[in-house]
């Protein structure tokens, strides 16, 4: 899409309907790269058409492998072709995930070089935990500036401790260590949905890996793994933003294609704001249902490494918590500047003083369109959601970031209602 893109919306329509959730991109991302552990062709299915997807398959055939879509979310990767391990920094500044490649070119063929992407929006994101468990796995790491070169004759199973339940430490140790002689604990470990959805998608593969999900996983190297076909989870964050969108709206929208488990932290948040979250099963598949046709009531929530509130969803949510009734106070426990967003809502008309680590929302009547930016992705996803609540037109800039993780979004939103329409500059 050409970056001058902008979303022009009119707010003051309550979202209704049924939406359905795509498959996750912080799953889809790592199991991506994971195809490169694989010694024979991958098909994955369920993958969202949105921009880092593109990218990563673009990285994975500049190192050599074949991609092959297969049409409807399916695409064949075939690893055999491989003959490349350097993840160039002109890669990693197209996407952060590319930092996945480190665990898997290292357990594939033992040699790994990649850039680090470096700080965003959100924070200075370092890598050290990756590092460090690379060497525990025996693995010879140089760092040069952003540049980190990894080899190892063999990698030698460890006992790995994570400061911080770090998601992308987890995933790129978890990758490493399936190629490793003998066994891998990985203590404090993310336990994530999408971590769990890329354990089984390496154990699907023949790996051995026990644990995904808590805080201890345990995993057997193993010396070779094979190919297979796997459908991603739906993404617990679009179905948060959607579930936040409908309450910002005073709407009423079924999900469906979610995993209500996945989204237990923000039901219950919404509850607590006075918001009706059902949960149901049609047969074959869960759904959820958001309404609400009232002001929410003020909450306290502080950002957590899953089961607690996710970080991805604390940006939308705070669009929601500007006209809420009383004082809502926001703690972000897991980026040291996530609050970009809230320059943009003050400039709406939001009430929003940030001390350090935490927003103070100050529920105010209405918020107000008026031509806003985006800075990182749930940022632009917080923008959306004010602007569908505000009175008045909104245009919406920078869609690039938005484009990256929220497949067809101004499609999803007009089938609920929304008065949404992209438009380009000239
Ligand atoms: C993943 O990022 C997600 N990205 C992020 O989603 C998400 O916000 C984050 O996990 C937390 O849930 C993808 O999955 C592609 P972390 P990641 O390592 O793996 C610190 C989105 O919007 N840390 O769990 O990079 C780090 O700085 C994106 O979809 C270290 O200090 O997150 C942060 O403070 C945004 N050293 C905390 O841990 C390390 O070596 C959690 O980071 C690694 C992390």
């Amino acid at each position: 899409m050409p970056d001058n893109d902008y979303f022009e919306i009119q707010g003051g329509v309550p979202l209704r309907g049924s939406v359905t959730i795509s498959g996750s991109k912080n799953a889809a991302l790592p199991i991506l790269c994971a195809c490169v552990l694989a010694e024979d062709k991958c098909r994955i299915d369920n993958l969202p058409y949105i921009e880092d997807i593109q990218r990563i398959l673009e990285i994975l055939s500049q190192l050599g492998a074949g991609i092959t879509d297969l049409g409807g979310g399916s695409i064949e990767i075939d690893p055999t072709t491989i003959d490349r391990y350097v993840v160039t920094a002109e890669m990693a500044s197209r996407l952060r995930a590319s930092y996945y490649m480190l665990g898997a070119l290292l357990g594939r063929y033992g040699t790994a070089e990649i850039n680090q992407p470096g700080g965003c929006a959100i924070g200075q994101r370092p890598m050290d935990f990756h590092i460090k468990g690379m060497r525990a796995l025996g693995a010879e790491v140089v760092e040069r500036g952003a540049l980190i070169s990894a080899k190892a004759d063999r990698l030698i199973g460890a006992d790995i401790y994570f400061d911080i339940a770090s998601v992308g430490a987890t995933i790129n140790i978890m990758f490493a260590a399936c190629r490793a002689e003998g066994r891998t604990v990985i203590n404090n470990a993310a336990r994530e949905p999408h971590v769990v959805d890329v354990a089984n998608f390496l154990n699907t593969m023949g790996a051995n890996i026990r644990g995904a999900g808590t805080d201890i996983i345990r995993i057997q190297g193993r010396e070779h793994l094979h190919g297979c076909n796997y459908a991603v989870i739906p993404d617990q964050i679009e179905a948060g933003t959607y579930m936040i969108a409908a309450a910002a709206t005073r709407g009423d929208v079924i999900l469906n294609n979610v995993i209500p488990t996945h989204l237990e932290s923000l039901s219950a948040k919404l509850i607590e704001c006075g918001v009706e979250v059902i949960t149901g099963d049609n047969g074959n598949d869960f759904y959820m249902e958001v309404r609400t046709d009232k002001r929410p009531e003020g909450v306290t929530i502080k950002t957590m490494p899953y089961p607690g509130f996710p970080t991805d969803l604390q940006q939308p949510m705070t669009s929601m918590l500007t006209t809420a009734n009383g004082t809502s106070v926001i703690t972000e426990n897991l980026f040291e500047s996530r609050f970009n967003h809230v320059a943009e809502l003050n400039r709406m008309g939001a009430d929003i003083n940030i001390y350090g680590r935490n927003a103070n929302i100050n529920g105010v009547e209405k918020i107000y369109g008026t031509d806003v930016k985006t800075t990182d992705l749930r940022a632009g996803a917080a923008m959306i959601i004010a602007a569908l609540m505000a009175e008045g037109t909104t245009r919406i800039h920078n869609l690039h970031y938005i484009d990256r993780g929220y497949e067809r979004i101004e499609e999803k939103l007009r089938a609920l209602g929304a008065n949404i329409k992209r438009v380009s500059e000239e």
